[in-house]
């Protein structure tokens, strides 16, 4: 299969290295346009030469994975338009919520889905990733239209045969609310307190994450989401445990001085709090000091 991958920070790459290790044809579309070639090794394999940027290439793909943040997918896709053909299925791998909502309404006649992955990669330096968590990816429709087709089921096998497992979801919004809520709690206090994810269940964030875990539990009842305040807890204190040596991305956005993605994680929240009529005063805390942050 031919497939593009647009975005080749940490997933991207994981991405196009488990592809290529598999045999497929991948294209990688880059920040930099006029880069003809990467090269990436993963883990401790010999590197893979992936061409890139030939956008020309795009219509021959069979889809194409856009792993870029929720703050870049507008700029990073919306060039690529006159290049794709309008059956090709995107799929987008991201953080947060409502990053497809900006995009201009000639995307309507194109099959969006969206994903989201348990799966952890680390690029130490630019020619290199590591695979450092093992998990999953959902993949499901961003909008009712897109159904899960025959050609979709195809690309699903290649893409979990390469990187296991990847299964469809009927209902993804479920599974990017919980990966939201995860978010909301664990990326804004990892950069405020510059602590590794794992350190969030010391004593003394206890308070302040269960309220945030409870407010994050208010808004999702309010959007019909159907865990329990304790299973919502459960999952947010499993994944500190799980991820509990990493930085997470925001950490890193601002020890890096990079835009963070608190825009379409606690904002994202803090917007469907107010279309509910339900108060946040503890993400609307960290929203702005995450704010004042990245000033
Ligand atoms: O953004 C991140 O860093 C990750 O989504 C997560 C799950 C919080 C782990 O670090």
């Amino acid at each position: 299969m031919k497939i593009g991958i647009v975005g080749i920070g940490a997933l991207g790459s994981l991405w196009a290295t488990k592809l290529k290790q598999a045999g497929h044809d991948v294209l990688a579309i880059t920040r930099d346009h006029s880069q003809r070639s990467i090269a990436i090794a993963l883990d401790e394999q010999a590197e893979f030469e992936i061409p890139a940027n030939d956008l020309t290439q795009l219509s021959t793909c069979q889809t194409i994975i856009i792993t870029v943040k929720s703050t870049q997918v507008k700029q990073a896709i919306e060039p690529l338009f006159d290049y794709l053909a309008s059956n090709i299925p995107l799929i987008f791998l991201h953080n947060g919520m409502g990053a497809l909502d900006q995009l201009s309404d000639q995307w309507n006649q194109h099959p969006l889905f969206l994903a989201t992955t348990t799966q952890a990669a680390f690029k130490p330096s630019s020619q290199q990733v590591k695979h450092t968590g093992i998990g999953q990816t959902l993949i499901g429709a961003y909008r009712e239209t897109e159904k899960l087709t025959a050609q979709l089921e195809s690309i699903i096998q290649v893409l979990d045969s390469a990187l296991p497992k990847v299964m469809w979801h009927n209902q993804i919004n479920d599974a990017l609310w919980k990966k939201l809520a995860i978010n909301c709690v664990i990326n804004p206090m990892t950069a405020i307190y510059q602590c590794k994810n794992g350190e969030l269940l010391q004593p003394q964030y206890q308070t302040e994450v269960d309220n945030l875990i409870n407010e994050c539990h208010q808004v999702m009842q309010a959007a019909g989401q159907s865990p329990s305040l304790s299973e919502l807890s459960t999952t947010i204190k499993q994944v500190m445990l799980a991820t509990g040596d990493n930085f997470s991305s925001m950490h890193q956005d601002i020890h890096h001085q990079r835009t963070t993605e608190i825009d379409f994680i606690t904002e994202f929240l803090i917007k469907q709090a107010q279309r509910y009529g339900i108060e946040v005063p503890n993400h609307q805390r960290l929203f702005q000091k995450v704010k004042q942050l990245e000033e």
